[in-house]
């Protein structure tokens, strides 16, 4: 093994991890320590800091374009956004690189089949949703899909094998995310085999540099892309695209705008979009005191009530200056994997150790401004993330029925 790995083995103190090494053959021994080389060692500077790396300055509520306020310029905002649309300057971003893990499916998240009387995938349901804006505008919005190491086989042929949903294969591009290390609660990273190094996708933070790495940057440049629409996987009543949000975000000057429902009631689990020292950002709903949750203006309105529902738009030229900043790392407790030392495999069923990711509204952060765009959570809100109760693939059925969806 070169010096400087060696060196770094033993400066994190992770010699552990050479309990292996020595019944490696040679390719096994170079790839192991290409793992090592690649790895980043940073994420051993991100403990102590309490889930909230950079703290948080001082919150004040932020005002939203509210569903009357758009309602009344609707026209000219879908006029200038579909003009973005046709003139190839918006592109719709999925993040499918999760694991879903509290949904539990085997395979990604968008493979899942929430039809009832007949097939529909989640990934069906997002190609159709953002097909009426295609219809709409005449012309294939850039659609690009990031996938992690854990799923990019299983998802590009998941969509090959049902031909894109009807989707013009032309206008779609993959890309995977990067991983991040685990480790135990004593700080040694965990191996995921006897030749392999615990990894998990690096959150969904880390997207765009994945995004740039991996040429699509520079291609969507090219196009003409000037926005690109982030999006969820699992929120299947979501518009993609969306003219009128486009539309909005564009004539009001803003660099970035999120897409906001008012909170189901004061205390519910979702990310409140708030100014931080006069920048947009997102408070979660653990980080909420009880007093902002039910501080209310003068007309009685809850402050704190415009929840994030993960459909962000970003000017890419504002997502490039920011690329050069290290984003936040959170630390999260999860379920690892790993094989001990002495080469027996272990699957936890409580958590035992940490993962490390970055998170998009970290990004909204590091914009100078973002359009609280309210949506009607009834209409656009149908996130499937548990198998059952709260957010759940029943809740988004009901949801999608009301929304006159078969399924
Ligand atoms: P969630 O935070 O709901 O995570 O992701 P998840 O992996 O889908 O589900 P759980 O928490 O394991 O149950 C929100 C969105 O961010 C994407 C997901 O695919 C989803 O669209 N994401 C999440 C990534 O693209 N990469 C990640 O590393 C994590």
């Amino acid at each position: 093994m070169k010096k400087e790995t060696l060196a770094l083995l033993e400066k994190y103190d992770q010699t552990h991890l050479l309990a292996f090494y020595d019944q490696m053959d040679d390719v096994q021994k170079e790839n192991f320590e290409k793992q090592l080389d690649t790895l980043d060692w940073g994420v051993f500077d991100c403990f102590g800091n309490d889930n909230t790396p950079e703290g948080k300055g001082k919150i004040d509520p932020i005002g939203a374009l509210s569903i009357a306020d758009i309602e009344k310029k609707k026209e000219e905002y879908v006029k200038t956004g579909l003009e973005a649309i046709k003139a190839g300057k918006v592109g719709a971003l999925l993040l499918a690189g999760g694991q879903g893990t509290r949904l539990g499916c085997s395979g990604p998240k968008g493979s899942f089949n929430i039809g009832v009387t007949k097939e529909l995938y989640i990934f069906e349901q997002l190609f159709r949703n953002t097909m009426d804006v295609v219809e709409q505008a005449g012309a294939w919005v850039p659609f690009f899909i990031m996938t992690s190491d854990k799923n990019h086989e299983e998802t590009t042929s998941f969509l090959k094998e049902h031909n894109y949903f009807g989707y013009n294969p032309d206008y779609i591009w993959f890309f995977t995310q990067d991983m991040a290390p685990s480790m135990d609660y004593e700080k040694k990273l965990l191996m995921e085999s006897s030749e392999k190094l615990a990894f998990s996708p690096n959150g969904n933070g880390g997207w765009f540099t994945s995004f740039a790495n991996a040429g699509l940057l520079k291609k969507a440049k090219e196009m003409g892309v000037e926005w690109l629409n982030c999006f969820a996987v699992d929120n299947v009543l979501q518009r993609i695209a969306d003219p009128c949000f486009v539309g909005a975000v564009i004539d009001q000057d803003c660099v970035s705008g999120a897409k906001v429902v008012r909170k189901a009631d004061p205390e519910e689990r979702v990310g409140v979009l708030c100014l931080e020292d006069g920048k947009p950002s997102i408070v979660e709903y653990y980080e909420m005191t009880h007093d902002m949750n039910y501080a209310k203006d003068e007309q009685g309105n809850y402050l704190y009530c415009f929840g994030v529902i993960l459909n962000y738009l970003f000017r890419m030229d504002k997502l490039e200056e920011i690329i050069a900043k290290r984003m936040p790392t959170h630390v999260v407790e999860k379920k690892i994997p790993y094989v001990d030392p002495d080469g027996t495999a272990h699957a936890p069923e409580t958590p035992n150790g940490y993962k490390f990711e970055t998170l998009i509204l970290d990004m909204v952060h590091m914009m100078d401004n973002c359009l609280a765009y309210e949506v009607d959570r009834e209409k656009e809100f149908a996130p499937v993330k548990n198998k059952e109760g709260v957010d759940s693939i029943d809740t988004a059925r009901e949801l999608l029925k009301k929304n006159g969806v078969q399924i």
